[in-house]
């Protein structure tokens, strides 16, 4: 029978580019091959005596043999393997989109009563599970820029439970300093949770850092390829395994094994990826600084960004997002880039982080208005990274070049 795969690479000295292709995964012991196998089953054959039906009196899930898919499967467990060992992390849960890896978070830390920090601008979809969802079942939160440790600390309460970040934070590209924020979350009894979809393990490692849960939506640079949604939340074992029972086991959010496999392949390559994706993306800013049409760029890796230094600190790869603003009304341009005579190669779609270009117009407006309703200092805040809208440009395996000729022959027009 097959046995769990082992963390065994997490504690070794092992380079995080060796780790990245073999870390979670064994040669098959019956037919010794060696890339992962997709174990389709749903359900295994056990001994009575192994397994309880009920997560409630199997403390540990994953020392049992394997039981039935939704709980856990050899496939998607490799993947955790794998994540965890890339993020210095005990265990992690593999979750059936980025969405549903927040979830785990939140549903797993916070009960009713209880309250919690985000940050007030975040991916929309988390912004809107926690003021729309979480409040209905009696959970308080507070959304603020976590980026002023100033606020973070007026915002704390006898209840906060967990801080929760997300950096670089989409769209705006503005970053938090983890290692500050755990410190102002462990000093209030709270946890600190970080978002690292953008930054990936190959420029953050966010637990060294002293945070005690990361996520990613592997949709994005994780995977690379844009075929497939999955999620991850990594930590401490003690922390982790509660989660499980309660995400994978009760809530049902758990990955599919064809899902993970296909994310496996795609972490083969994170490291060549995201190596080239950085030396792409910082050639693209460079170019669109200098464009006429372009008012202002954002990308961590360049001196304008008003965070640069901590970017220089916190990220040991400055991946593939940026956004920028153009002089011409935002509206106008989007619908020159996205329409017949638009781009070729840069895709006008939502999501990031795939092997091909893509950008889309956030409007600052809009999301004022859908999710984010700042005002005052906060909208003073986003408006300074943000103006009216930003083309959230997402760089993928391209040659710059051609990815930079592709925008000028729309930007150029209104130049
Ligand atoms: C930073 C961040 N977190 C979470 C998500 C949600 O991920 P998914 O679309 O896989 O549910 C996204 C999606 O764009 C994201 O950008």
């Amino acid at each position: 029978m097959l046995q769990w795969g082992k963390l065994e690479m997490k504690s070794s000295n092992r380079d995080p580019r060796t780790l990245a292709v073999h870390a979670g995964l064994e040669p098959d012991p019956v037919t010794g091959a060696i890339s992962p196998n997709i174990t389709t089953a749903t359900n295994f054959t056990f001994q009575p005596k192994d397994v309880a039906f009920s997560a409630n009196l199997n403390p540990d899930m994953t020392a049992l043999p394997y039981f039935y898919s939704r709980w856990t499967n050899p496939t998607v467990r490799q993947l955790e393997q794998r994540v965890a060992a890339l993020e210095g992390a005990e265990d992690g849960i593999a979750t059936a989109s980025g969405m549903a890896a927040s979830t785990a978070i939140l549903f797993g830390v916070l009960k009713v009563g209880d309250h919690v920090i985000i940050s007030d601008v975040c991916y929309p979809g988390v912004r809107e599970l926690v003021s729309e969802v979480l409040v209905d079942l009696g959970i308080q939160s507070s959304a603020i820029n976590l980026s002023n440790l100033a606020n973070v600390r007026a915002a704390m309460r006898p209840n906060t439970k967990l801080i929760h970040a997300e950096t670089p934070c989409n769209p705006l590209m503005r970053l938090t300093d983890i290692a500050a924020l755990s410190t102002i979350a462990h000093q209030g009894g709270a946890l600190l949770s970080v978002d690292s979809t953008i930054a990936t393990p190959v420029a953050t490692q966010p637990l060294a850092l002293g945070a005690d849960l990361v996520m990613h939506s592997l949709t994005k640079f994780m995977n690379g390829h844009g075929d497939v949604l999955g999620g991850i939340l990594v930590g401490k074992k003690e922390l982790i395994e509660p989660i499980r029972a309660r995400i994978a086991v009760r809530l049902g959010a758990s990955l599919a094994a064809q899902s993970a496999w296909l994310i496996l392949r795609g972490i083969d390559t994170l490291y060549p990826r995201m190596t080239m994706i950085e030396t792409s993306a910082l050639t693209v800013a460079q170019g669109l600084e200098r464009h006429k049409a372009v008012s202002r760029v954002i990308y961590p890796g360049l001196m304008s960004h008003p965070q640069h230094n901590l970017a220089k600190q916190q990220m040991k790869n400055f991946s593939g997002m940026m956004t920028f603003q153009t002089r011409a009304k935002a509206d106008d341009v989007a619908n020159a880039l996205a329409g017949e005579s638009g781009t070729k190669l840069v895709h006008y779609a939502v999501s990031l982080g795939h092997q091909r270009s893509n950008l889309v117009l956030m409007r600052t407006d809009e999301l004022m208005r859908s999710t984010y309703f700042l005002d005052g200092t906060a909208l003073e805040d986003y408006r300074n990274y943000a103006g009216d809208g930003v083309f959230r440009l997402s760089i993928g395996l391209e040659a710059p070049d051609d990815i930079l000729a592709d925008l000028f022959a729309v930007l150029d027009r209104f130049a």
